[in-house]
């Protein structure tokens, strides 16, 4: 966890104005592309002290740290994507962005009754899109074990719109 923080000091790169005038977004497309980086910061995020039995991904960059992380945790993934990209019956949930409407969806199948699942992703800012993802989980019959981000926006008050929910941050700005 030590190592992971230490990477993302190092790593995350800080752009202002993206994708729109006034935000500061954290670009963590270093942090990937590094491999020691990459290993440490899907280990953290796999948080080993939880008891999970499936990650939860969510497009685009929830992808990428989460199969990486179920993969060193010896655990699935289930995809949680934008709208209209799976074939399958799909349950959605809508949510709010900072300007409109988001929609998250995902194949209830591929979450097994019952299943403690994790939810990973590389940014919790407004918390929007990942309680969103807790109501699709909780819908499809599994439980959501818990919050597993790179970064915290603490300002933006993710932690207070998703709830009871545990929430594990590496680090927090
Ligand atoms: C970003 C980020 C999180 C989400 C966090 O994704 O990767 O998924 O926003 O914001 P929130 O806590 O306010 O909901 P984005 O919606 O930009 O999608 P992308 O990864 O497909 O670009
Ligand atoms: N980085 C990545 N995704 C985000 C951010 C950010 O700073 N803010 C909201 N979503």
């Amino acid at each position: 966890a030590h190592r992971a923080g230490v990477a993302l000091d190092t790593l995350v790169r800080v752009q202002q104005d993206f994708p729109i005038p006034g935000v500061l977004f954290r670009d963590l497309t270093a942090v990937l592309a590094n491999a020691p980086a990459l290993a440490d910061v899907a280990d953290a995020l796999a948080w080993a002290e939880a008891d999970v039995d499936l990650i939860a991904g969510i497009e685009a960059r929830g992808f990428l740290l989460g199969a990486a992380a179920a993969v060193r945790r010896g655990l699935g993934v289930v995809a949680v994507r934008k709208p209209g990209k799976l074939p399958g019956a799909v349950l959605a949930e809508d949510y709010a962005l900072e300007y409109g409407r988001g929609r998250l969806e995902m194949h209830p199948d591929d979450v097994p009754a019952g299943a403690r699942v994790l939810i990973i992703d590389d940014v919790l800012a407004t918390g929007g899109t990942a309680a969103a993802a807790c109501r699709l989980i909780r819908r499809a019959g599994g439980i959501v074990a818990g919050i597993s981000v790179a970064v915290e926006l603490p300002a933006l008050g993710g932690r207070a719109a998703t709830g009871e929910v545990p929430l594990h941050a590496l680090r927090a700005w």
